[in-house]
């Protein structure tokens, strides 16, 4: 019987999905242990007991993997956002991809050899385009980073090592700039504040362009001694064309205000994916990681395999960046969406790319889908790119009625992807290959992209 509050020694078995190490007894008992990695003997706190499962807190590494190594990040425990960087990258990779092949075989129950070795970065840090910070103090230490795992608890940062290092520079001239004006933050000890005018800082980067973008999100359109600021950032950054101050009143935990004044440049920034250009505003979705998105929807279109004769489906499409890529090789492109504000985009970002053949619906796939078959559109190929839920099975029982020769399926979590598989494998389809991507180097995030053919 493992009980709480008394220590243990165990050895690591395996690792769990989230990458925490995993440890049974001889009884079949199992443990749960964050940051111990397969291969380890450690001792180990129970904090937490249950009938057939318990979480330790590792105390001690008795015997070390070969894999481990020591984070770089000094705030990486507390933080808790790269809950891989005990582990070296190599590692990750083949932990992410023995996940997926996990999933492949026990909830997809096909051959899990069809899953290709995950690719990765060749620089595994300062990969994230996009960085928001929330603005806070604690017995009146400012402290700007990130809240610590369900909480208000704000961890002081001064560099995130997965954030393009601009992010790092702004911050700090930021963070000196409130010090010296006194400028008050919206979350005091955990709680908002009604005095508070800095809630948020953003800092985003177009990585081809170079084009730096800073917003300022605040509880009121006057933000005190703001042109000090946009001087200094300015005159230190040059990279940055726009300073944005976006206008958040709501005492909730969503970012970003709708409305957004520009400071200082432009009121967005550029950058591209492949051959296409998009713009970026504080409030537009982009990809974080630009450099792996164009390997994934690369590989999206190798498996699409068009030639130039097909109607493609693009169901889930964002802002539309699939269905830009899709359209250089399809003859007609069909993006669908649920959310207005991103068909805005992609029928803009559509037309900034000359692009001719792509149209775009607003609604739920599942519903929109069906009804353009009805009405007598055939596609020959389907891209799926559904949030982490994965499809609704109306959707697939559509998609697999109209019999499209192929279905490519991108995906942000290997256990909806293998549980909408299995589906498709009732439906007269089969899964001929599964390609992670490292979208999120140093965290347990896989993305991939599974070609599906009809039988
Ligand atoms: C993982 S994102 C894919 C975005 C896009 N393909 C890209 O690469 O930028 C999933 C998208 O599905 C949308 N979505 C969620 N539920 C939906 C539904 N039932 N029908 C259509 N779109 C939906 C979300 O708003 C989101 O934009």
């Amino acid at each position: 019987m493992i009980e709480k509050n008394k220590e243990y020694e165990l050895d690591i078995i395996a690792q769990g999905y989230e990458g925490e190490g995993i440890s049974k007894t001889s009884e079949g008992f199992t443990i749960f242990i964050p940051e111990a990695l397969k291969g380890e003997k450690v001792r180990v706190k129970i904090v937490k007991s249950k009938k057939s499962y318990a979480y330790g807190k590792l105390i001690e590494i008795l015997k070390p993997s070969k894999n481990r190594e020591i984070p770089i990040c000094p705030i990486y425990k507390r933080c808790g956002g790269c809950s891989l960087q005990h582990t070296s990258y190599n590692s990750q990779l083949e932990f992410k991809t023995e996940r997926v092949k996990d999933c492949m075989s026990k909830i997809a129950k096909i051959n899990p050899d069809i899953v290709k070795p995950a690719i990765g970065m060749k620089n595994p840090y300062r990969y994230r385009n996009k960085v928001q910070l929330p603005v806070g103090s604690n017995n009146g230490e400012l402290q700007i980073g990130f809240f610590a795992p369900r909480s208000h608890d704000i961890i002081d940062m001064k560099s995130c090592y997965i954030q393009d290092e601009v992010a790092d520079k702004a911050v700090d001239i930021i963070r000196k700039w409130i010090l010296k004006n006194n400028i008050k933050p919206y979350i005091v000890d955990g709680q908002y504040s009604p005095e508070g005018v800095l809630r948020h800082i953003m800092v985003r980067k177009g990585f081809k362009t170079n084009e730096v973008m800073v917003v300022l999100v605040t509880t009121t359109e006057k933000l005190p001694h703001k042109e000090e600021l946009i001087l200094e950032l300015a005159q230190s950054i040059p990279e940055i064309k726009s300073i944005m101050l976006n206008i958040n009143t709501k005492p909730t935990n969503v970012i970003l205000g709708e409305k957004s004044l520009v400071l200082y440049g432009k009121d967005h920034i550029s950058d591209y994916i492949g051959n296409f250009k998009f713009n970026i505003s504080p409030l537009s979705f982009f990809q974080v990681n630009p450099v792996q998105t164009e390997i994934l929807y690369a590989k999206a279109l190798e498996f699409a395999e068009l030639t130039g004769n097909e109607t493609v489906f693009d169901a889930y499409c964002g802002t539309g960046t699939i269905s830009l890529f899709l359209s250089q090789k399809a003859k007609r492109v069909y993006g669908v969406e649920i959310v207005p504000q991103a068909i805005e985009n992609a029928i803009h970002n559509a037309k900034e790319n000359n692009v001719k053949n792509a149209e775009f619906h607003v609604g739920e796939a599942e519903k929109i889908i069906p009804e353009m078959i009805s009405q007598g559109i055939k596609a020959e190929v389907v891209v799926v790119d559904p949030p982490r839920k994965g499809c609704e099975k109306a959707l697939l029982e559509a998609i697999a009625k109209m019999s499209p020769e192929r279905i490519v399926y991108v995906s942000c979590d290997p256990s909806t992807l293998a549980r909408d598989l299995a589906i498709l494998e009732e439906m007269n389809y089969e899964t001929k290959e599964v390609q992670s991507v490292d979208m999120f180097p140093q965290t347990a995030h896989i993305e991939n992209v599974a070609l599906i053919t009809r039988k």
